[in-house]
């Protein structure tokens, strides 16, 4: 999948820009707060529907504008068209210039991964956010899973509001408990194949980047244990028995795929305890790295990297290898402030572009 051309209308401090990128390897640089990181929010926006920094769209339009346009041509085997109008009450998402009508259909049709120095976070932050990062990432490869999760939340607020009942009926919750364990499966199924994927090659990239011994990997922490079908039936149905009069009690749904976590191990050891910050960012990095096979292994197509401003927080071999774990068919684009010496020296075409004040001021100058 390449990108070929970008436009951003009214998007952030972006009035109106139009961007081409070379098929491999794409570099912006700029001084802080020119809009580097503003570019690749644009683009994450089209993969996934949202920002990776906001809640609220409406903040993505340009302050005094009443709205935003991303509009984007990529390559994926043909040319195709997408584009997102951000206006204050809501996202109209367009396929080809034809509005969608459920963002599902328009979810990880561009695939983009990022890179960014706030993911050293994932490691201290709550369950929730690192939930948020599986979903999102399976969300992108599998509608199946959209859906289950979807149907799973809508289920469990109805089993609270039920529980929240002075009489509880529990034919009722009998019939919610059974539609929740159905949507369980296929996520803990989704789940633990995403992690199962993703351990084929982490510690290949952590070894190439680090060139050292340790070891790393993640577990699953799901509410039951792994096991086939009938048995995790039989354990979900049972969770809900037990803990049925703490959840009478709490008047609210205590165990479920809704507290799932994983684990990053680094020698058996849990990174947040033991990792140091330069350790911890290479094991971002190796997840990174292997979330693109990930997507490659799922949906047959070759994800583009956005690497925001990560080179800087690496010493310069540190740096060269993280460009040389990014194959040459692999559409890549690296914003930084600084163009560091890595990038020099890596012997790669490199498409360098400048930004200034949200406008793009130098074009397609190429370094080998
Ligand atoms: N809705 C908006 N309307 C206008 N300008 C905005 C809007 N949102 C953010 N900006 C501007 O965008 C700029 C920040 O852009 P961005 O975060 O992309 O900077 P950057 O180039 O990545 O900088 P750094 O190197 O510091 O990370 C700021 O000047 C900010 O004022
Ligand atoms: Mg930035």
């Amino acid at each position: 999948m390449i990108i070929k051309e970008l436009r951003l209308r009214n998007f952030r401090n972006f009035k109106n820009i139009h961007i081409t990128l070379n098929p491999k390897m794409n570099v912006i640089t700029g001084n802080n707060g020119q809009g580097k990181t503003n570019l690749l929010e644009s683009l994450v926006f089209l993969s996934t529907t949202k920002s990776h920094r906001i809640n609220d769209d409406k903040k993505l339009i340009m302050i005094g504008e009443d709205l935003a346009n991303i509009d984007c041509l990529y390559n994926d085997n043909i040319d195709k068209r997408i584009s997102a109008v951000i206006h204050q009450k809501g996202k109209t998402l367009l396929i080809n210039k034809n509005p969608v009508q459920k963002s599902s259909e328009f979810v990880g049709l561009l695939n983009v991964i990022l890179f960014s120095p706030s993911d050293i976070n994932i490691f201290n932050e709550a369950p929730r956010e690192r939930r948020k990062v599986i979903n999102l990432e399976i969300t992108k490869v599998s509608k199946k899973y959209i859906d289950s999760l979807n149907k799973y939340h809508k289920l469990l607020k109805e089993r609270n509001l039920a529980l929240k009942r002075e009489n509880i009926d529990n034919i009722y919750l009998n019939i919610l408990e059974n539609q929740l364990i159905d949507n369980q499966i296929i996520i803990i199924n989704e789940r633990n194949n995403f992690i199962k994927i993703i351990n084929e090659n982490i510690n290949k990239y952590f070894k190439k980047l680090i060139n050292d011994d340790l070891k790393i990997n993640i577990e699953y922490q799901s509410c039951i244990k792994i096991n086939d079908e009938l048995k995790m039936k039989k354990d979900l149905k049972d969770m809900y028995i037990n803990n049925f009069e703490k959840d009478k009690y709490n008047q609210l749904t205590n165990y479920g795929v809704h507290k799932d976590d994983i684990l990053f191990k680094i020698n058996d050891l849990n990174v947040n305890d033991f990792a140091s910050q330069g350790q911890r960012r290479l094991v971002v990095m190796a997840f990174k790295l292997s979330l693109k096979d990930y997507i490659i292994k799922k949906t047959g197509k070759i994800p583009i990297l956005l690497l925001d401003d990560v080179l800087s927080e690496l010493d310069v071999n540190k740096q060269t290898n993280l460009l040389n774990c990014i194959d040459d068919n692999i559409q890549t684009i690296i914003t930084t402030s600084v163009l560091s010496n890595s990038l020099k020296i890596i012997n790669k075409e490199l498409n360098i572009q400048t930004i200034e004040s949200g406008n793009i001021i130098k074009n397609k100058e190429v370094i080998k």
